[in-house]
C-alpha cells in the first residue's frame, strides 16, 4: 500500500510541455539556449517547432492556429509588425502584471513600444533589428572609392565596378513579394523623404511624388543593370548568398549577416564592411525597425511555465550568449558597448546609433493587410506590370478603404 502511495507523486511529477513555433533559421540559432533552459529548469520542457523563414508565412500559420482555436502554442515568438494585430485579435495576455516599468527600462525603448498595444505591453523584446548597407571594402579600395552617402552615388559606384569588370552586380535588395520588401522599402520612403501610413492620422502617403521616386529608384537599379533582373524574386538569404558568394558589391539587409559572412568557409571574410543605410541626395536616411520577442498566448494551460522561459530568454548572460554567437542585435542597451561583444563585433557601438534613428512600419492593428495592398503594388511596378505612378496611386487607394473600415 505504502509503494503505491510513494509512487504517485513521481508519476505526476512530469514537467510541464511550453511549445512555441519559429523560422527554421532562427530555431537551430536558440537551440542551445533550449538546451541550457531544459538542463536547468526540470519542472518544464522547452519545445520549438520549425517553421518557413519568411515572417509572414509564419504569422499565417500563428493566425490559422489562433482562429481555429486550441493553438498548440503556449508562446508566440513574435515579429514586431505582428503585435497590434494578435493584440487587438485577443491572442495574447497582458504581461504588465509580471513586469515593472523599472525592469523595463534596460532595454530600448522602440522595442518596448513595439511590443505594446493600447498602453500594454504584449510582447517581452528579445532581439531588435534594423537594415543595414554592406560594402566590399576590398573591391572600393581597388577602385579608390569611398562608401556611397546616397542613392545616386551607390547607382554610379555600382555602375563604374561593374563596368571596370571587378564585380558581376552591383546591388541587391528584397525585391520578391513578401514582408522583407515593404521593410525594406521603408528605407527607400524615408530617404526620399515620403512615408507610408502616419500611424495618429492614418494619413496615407503613397502617392506623393516622393513615394513615386522611391519606387523609380528601385526600378533604376534593374534597369540599369546594377541589380540582378532576379532581385524581384529574392528574400534576405537569397542576397545574402550572392552577397557572401562575392557576386555583389553592395547588399541591403538586416544585421545577421556579420556573423555569417564572417565565418572562416566564406569567400568575403574581412573583405566586408556595413554602414547605416543611405538616402536620396539632401534627404535623411533611416534604417527600418525589424525585430524579434516573446508573448504568452491566451489560450495557454501554462502562462507560469511560459513567464519562466520568457525571463531566462530577457536576461542578460542569456542574450550575451545568443547575440556572441549568431550576430543579431540585442534588445538590452548594455550589451552594444558590453566589451566581449565588441571585442568580437567592433560595430556594435554604431549599431546603437542606427537602432535608435530607426523607422517603424505603422503599428496599426490592419497592419497585415496594408502590407499586403503595398507589397503587390510595388511587386506589379518592379516587374513591369504597372507604372511606379500607376501601381502607387492604387495601393494609396486601396490602403485607404481598408483604413476606413471600421473593424
Ligand atoms: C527581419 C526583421 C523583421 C522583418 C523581417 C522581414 O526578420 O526582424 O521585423 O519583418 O525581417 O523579412
Amino acid at each position: 500500500m505504502s509503494v503505491v502511495l510513494l509512487l504517485v507523486p513521481a508519476l505526476t511529477q512530469q514537467p510541464v510541455t511550453v511549445k512555441t513555433f519559429m523560422r527554421a533559421l532562427e530555431a537551430v540559432q536558440l537551440q542551445p539556449l533550449v538546451d541550457e533552459f531544459n538542463q536547468t529548469h526540470h519542472h518544464i520542457r522547452l519545445e520549438i517547432v520549425e517553421g518557413p523563414n519568411e515572417t509572414n508565412q509564419v504569422e499565417d500559420l500563428y493566425t490559422s492556429s489562433f482562429l481555429l482555436g486550441n493553438s498548440p502554442y503556449d508562446l508566440v515568438y513574435m515579429d514586431i509588425v505582428w503585435v497590434p494585430k494578435f493584440a487587438a485579435a485577443g491572442w495574447l495576455m497582458p504581461l504588465d502584471d509580471r513586469i515593472s516599468t523599472e525592469e523595463l527600462e534596460p532595454f530600448i525603448q522602440a522595442d518596448v513600444k513595439g511590443g505594446s498595444y493600447q498602453k500594454k505591453l504584449y510582447r517581452m523584446p528579445f532581439r531588435s533589428d534594423a537594415g543595414m548597407l554592406y560594402y566590399r571594402t576590398d573591391l572600393l579600395e581597388k577602385a579608390g572609392k569611398e562608401p556611397p552617402d546616397t542613392f545616386e552615388e551607390l547607382i554610379s559606384i555600382s555602375a563604374d565596378l561593374q563596368n571596370k569588370g571587378l564585380i558581376p552586380w552591383g546591388y541587391v535588395w528584397q525585391g520578391k513579394q513578401y514582408e522583407g520588401l515593404v521593410a525594406m522599402f521603408v528605407e527607400i520612403l524615408e530617404g526620399f523623404g515620403a512615408f507610408w501610413v502616419d500611424p495618429e492620422t492614418l494619413e496615407v502617403g503613397l502617392d506623393k511624388p516622393e513615394a513615386t521616386k522611391a519606387v523609380e529608384f528601385l526600378r533604376t537599379t534593374i534597369e540599369r543593370k546594377v541589380s540582378p533582373p532576379g532581385v524581384t524574386t529574392y528574400a534576405e538569404e537569397e542576397t545574402r548568398l550572392l552577397f557572401q558568394n562575392g557576386q555583389v558589391l553592395f547588399l541591403r539587409n538586416w544585421p545577421y549577416i556579420v556573423g555569417l559572412a564572417s565565418q572562416p568557409n566564406s569567400p568575403i571574410r574581412g573583405k566586408f564592411a556595413l554602414k547605416p543605410m543611405i538616402s536620396s541626395l539632401g534627404q535623411n536616411s533611416g534604417a527600418c525597425l525589424g525585430g524579434w520577442g516573446f508573448g504568452i498566448a491566451k489560450t495557454t494551460k501554462h502562462p507560469e511555465a511560459a513567464w519562466e522561459v520568457i525571463k531566462f530568454f530577457s536576461r542578460e548572460d542569456i542574450l550575451r550568449k545568443f547575440i556572441l554567437a549568431t550576430g543579431y542585435v540585442p534588445s538590452r542597451l548594455s550589451l552594444f558597448n558590453d566589451p566581449e561583444i565588441v571585442a568580437k563585433y567592433s560595430h556594435y557601438p554604431q549599431l546603437l546609433e542606427v537602432v535608435k534613428k530607426s523607422v517603424l512600419r505603422p503599428p496599426i492593428s490592419q497592419y497585415a493587410q496594408a502590407s499586403d495592398i503595398l507589397q503587390r503594388y510595388l511587386s506589379a511596378a518592379l516587374t513591369q506590370r504597372m507604372t511606379p505612378e500607376q501601381a502607387m496611386k492604387a495601393a494609396a487607394e486601396e490602403t485607404r478603404r481598408l483604413l476606413a473600415k471600421r473593424t
